[in-house]
């Protein structure tokens, strides 16, 4: 009708409209077309952890599966961990890309001054949602933006934070074999549309323990490293039978290495300050030291020159880089053995061959880094990253807004198979609301060309009929194609 009035009369052109219209009309309010659009369209990826596989691992037996991740996606060499390089701390930090600082789980083993609570990973203290909600972890980000996630173990999946578990998890047990782990991951990815995980975790206690027990150094470690590679492979076949192998974006990596000890590297507290001065709280080889009230002066008097293989830091002069300072849950007075060193009260402690937590910039410390699937590169190498870079990298394979965080998504996007074209980290999407759902524009973006194309046509039509003059085409395409060529780039 308003071309009718606009050109004074009814025209071929108003049929042609009335024929347009209802097509994109048709497109943009079907319910279910969006529904499915968005069941098929969101990117699955699995984080795996092997607690404590070093990086060189790899090297060491021969890994055919992890050599197989490598070949057809990429690896990295060196992967700079957080402080302190201890398991709960750097899981929390892969799902968060936050420092300890900023996360709040400081440590395996915390002391929470102003909640007056212990946390120790042994006990149920780890089901205390304070501990955790300094932090948002990648599974809830994923789900508050309509997607779902399965953890087959982490470090706080099955903790209540900011109200919400994994849409799928199992409760922490390490005597869940592995292939039982694998089998629940497999089963939530092939659920049916609308209850297939997106995001998924899998947690796997070794090589950690028996670095711990054997040291690595051992000749046992090899078999027990063959072993994890036999896992690895394991879960590889279990995805190609489910149909999975080449939909999932697979990331393999750990949370720290670990070092050789010796029971001749031992610093015994006992001899140079008395335990009624302090309040113990981690353990070695970085330990947070509780002084007793109004000890502080003379306890770090006491350890500051006591041990050359100790280095003694005063929680205002622990240095920048390790981003280790401001929480409350990082003790007043903090020990840092040297690499191989070990920190006891005295002897009669058990003494394990391997540890980790030392400086992050150790390579011992450092864990193992490769990944495959359609968003990653195919043999590719690259030299480093640090942990907290694995955040950005993963809400971008996700499609997912990140939240603020320490890493950044520039120092890894070379691993992708393709360019990012929008960063979800540049200014101009920090201003838009964050629960922004890419999924949703189509329909959005359809009613709008459609309007376009329209008013285009009759502008043109306007122009053509009444004025005679050549029509700015190129231009009007130009700004047609705007629109699309954005929502293209965006997936
Ligand atoms: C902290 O908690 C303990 C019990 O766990 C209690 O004995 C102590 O008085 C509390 N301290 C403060 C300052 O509230
Ligand atoms: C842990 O898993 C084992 C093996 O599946 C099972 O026998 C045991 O009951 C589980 N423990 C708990 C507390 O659920
Ligand atoms: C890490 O990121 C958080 C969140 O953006 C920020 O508050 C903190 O200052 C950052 N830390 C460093 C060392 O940049
Ligand atoms: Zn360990």
């Amino acid at each position: 009708m308003l071309s009718c009035l606009i050109l004074g009369g009814c025209s071929p052109l108003f049929y042609l409209l009335a024929m347009v219209l209802p097509l994109f009309s048709s497109h943009t309010l079907n319910p279910h077309e969006h529904q499915d659009h968005t069941e098929k369209e969101r990117p699955k990826l699995l984080l795996v952890s092997f607690d404590g596989f070093r990086w060189d691992y790899i090297y060491r037996v021969p890994t055919p599966n992890f050599r197989s991740i490598m070949d057809e996606g990429v690896k990295v060499e060196f992967v700079e961990n957080i402080y302190i390089t201890k398991t709960y701390p750097n899981h929390y930090s892969m799902v968060t890309g936050l420092y300890a600082e900023t996360h709040g789980i400081v440590a395996n083993e915390m002391y929470d001054p102003a909640l007056n609570l212990s946390f120790s990973m042994e006990t149920d203290s780890v089901y205390d949602s304070r501990w955790w909600e300094q932090a948002v972890p990648l599974w809830v980000t994923v789900q508050k933006d309509g997607g779902r996630s399965g953890a087959a173990m982490w470090p706080g999946s099955d903790v209540l934070i900011h109200g919400m578990f994994p849409t799928q998890y199992l409760p922490y047990n390490a005597s869940v074999s592995f292939e039982t782990r694998v089998q629940w991951i497999i089963d939530w990815f092939s659920a049916p549309k609308g209850e297939a995980v997106d995001f998924g975790t899998l947690y796997w206690e070794e090589p950690d323990e028996s670095g711990h027990n054997l040291g690595p150094q051992s000749p046992l470690m090899d078999a027990i490293i063959a072993g994890i590679d036999e896992k690895l492979g394991f879960l590889i076949n279990e995805l190609k039978k489910a149909g999975l192998y080449e939909k999932v974006n697979l990331i393999v990596t750990s949370d720290h290495g670990m070092t050789q000890l010796s029971p001749e590297k031992i610093i015994e507290l006992d001899q140079y300050v008395d335990r009624d001065l302090y309040t113990w709280v981690d353990k070695s080889p970085v330990v947070g030291i509780l002084p007793k009230e109004g000890k502080l002066d003379e306890v770090y008097e006491l350890l500051v020159d006591a041990n050359p293989n100790m280095v003694v830091y005063r929680k205002d002069n622990i240095p920048e880089h390790f981003h280790y300072q401001h929480n409350v849950r990082i003790m007043p007075i903090l020990l840092e053995a040297k690499e191989g060193w070990t920190i006891m009260q005295n002897r009669d402690g058990p003494f394990m061959l391997g540890n980790h937590g030392y400086n992050n910039t150790l390579r011992d410390m450092q864990p193992v880094f490769v990944a495959r699937g359609p968003a990653f590169r195919q043999n590719y190498v690259k030299t480093s990253m640090r942990s907290v870079d694995l955040y950005p990298l993963m809400c971008h394979i996700l499609a997912i807004k990140p939240l603020p965080n320490n890493g950044s998504l520039l120092n890894v996007q070379d691993l992708l198979s393709w360019e990012p074209t929008t960063s979800f980290t540049t200014p101009t999407f920090s201003t838009v609301p964050p629960k922004v759902n890419r999924y949703s524009y189509a329909p959005v973006v359809g009613s709008f060309i459609g309007v376009v194309m329209v008013l285009g046509f009759l502008v043109v039509y306007v122009i053509l009929v009444t004025l005679k003059q050549r029509p700015v085409l190129k231009h009007r395409s130009w700004e047609m194609s705007q629109p699309l060529l954005q929502e293209d780039l965006h997936l």
